[in-house]
């Protein structure tokens, strides 16, 4: 099974050459949306430079060996391309990846079926690898290591283990906790790499190949605008130019120019940090209700009405990244640039001399 689509599949039929008008009936056009803009190889994969090149190195010594490759962990914030990069390693490599993810293997034949499916040399991609349970985890030990499963049959005092080899084959696990992960499975792992936020220049390219790839007019100015708001992630990035898209061919004439894409964006109530009405809402109660912090994020989150891991996942590494937010032992702070930010002139007294 190969996740990747051609580049060349994804222009919708009655969209070749027109302006990309996207119809409500097309629901698979746009569930496949993420899947056929997924570059396929390295080259058509914009940014984490570093990362790729030892990606490469690692690809090339497995070639010449004639080895799968060791088990990779790639760990950081959701939408910055840990699934793609597992698809262009797959192609890399010229073998089939089979993706999953640690909810979908809750009970034992879950991950014994999966193991059991796979070929030689095939990669097998586990998403949000931190929520493992215990028991797959146990069974994954010994298949990462040596490659074989160990099975239990009969009962009491009649039980034998049987093991089973497997073919050598390839994990691949993604995960934004990479501190959740189990000491023992995190050491089972070869090559661990974080995936960092993307530059605007590089979202601007995303965007630029994006808008090629849906046929959409956009010009450098149009994808940096675009670029600005879309808080270092690709998949922000890539959401945002189809709803630009969208206020393009309504209220203009299709093209994403600066001032389209800048419209369209504070009508998305998306400011210029790329924060939207969410990390406001959560920025404003630290600083309205309590002086700025520190305040537990279960409190946060009950007062916002969102849920912890949305919040600790989705919201948090950027504004961390941002500088807009801090955690601290006794909860979370907001720093002077979120005051600044969101023009509030007075500060907590412990505050005042930052600025
Ligand atoms: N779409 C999503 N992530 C991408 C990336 N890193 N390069 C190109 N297009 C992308």
């Amino acid at each position: 099974m190969s996740i990747i689509a051609d580049d060349n599949d994804f222009i919708h039929p009655e969209k070749k050459g027109k302006n990309p008008v996207i119809k409500p009936e097309s629901i698979e056009y746009d569930k496949n949306f993420e899947n056929c803009i997924r570059p396929k190889n390295f080259d058509s994969y914009i940014g984490q430079s570093a990362l790729k090149e030892t990606l490469k190195i690692s690809i090339a010594a497995a070639k010449k060996r004639e080895l799968p490759l060791d088990h990779l962990l790639f760990y950081g914030p959701p939408g910055l391309g840990k699934t793609t990069l597992a698809g262009v390693i797959a192609e890399q490599m010229g073998v089939d990846i089979k993706i999953t993810s640690a909810p979908a293997l809750e009970r034992p034949r879950d991950i014994i079926g999966i193991l059991m499916s796979l070929k030689g040399g095939e990669i097998l991609f586990i998403d949000e690898i931190h929520r493992l349970n215990k028991v797959a985890e146990e069974i994954l030990y010994p298949a990462m290591e040596d490659f074989f499963l160990d099975m239990t049959t009969g009962k009491s005092q009649t039980v034998k283990t049987l093991r089973v080899p497997l073919p050598k084959f390839t994990l691949i696990g993604a995960t934004t906790k990479a501190g959740e992960l189990s000491g023992p499975l995190r050491d089972r792992f070869g090559i661990i790499h974080r995936l960092e936020f993307y530059t605007e220049d590089e979202l601007a390219q995303v965007i630029t190949r994006t808008a090629g790839i849906l046929n959409i007019d956009i010009t450098e100015e149009g994808a940096h605008a675009i670029a600005k708001r879309s808080r270092g992630t690709p998949r922000i990035a890539n959401r945002l130019v189809k709803r630009v898209s969208d206020y393009a061919l309504v209220k203009h004439d299709g093209k994403i120019t600066e001032d389209v894409a800048n419209k369209s964006l504070d009508i998305l109530k998306i400011d210029n940090f790329g924060l939207d009405s969410t990390d406001r809402a959560l920025l404003k109660l630290i600083i309205e209700k309590y002086d700025g912090g520190p305040v537990g994020i279960e409190t946060i989150a009950a007062a916002i009405g969102e849920d912890v891991r949305t919040i600790e996942d989705v919201c948090e590494p950027y504004l961390l990244q941002a500088g807009l937010l801090q955690r601290t032992p006794r909860g979370r702070k907001v720093s002077p640039a979120a005051y600044r930010h969101l023009h509030y002139k007075n500060l907590p007294p412990e505050q005042q001399g930052l600025f």
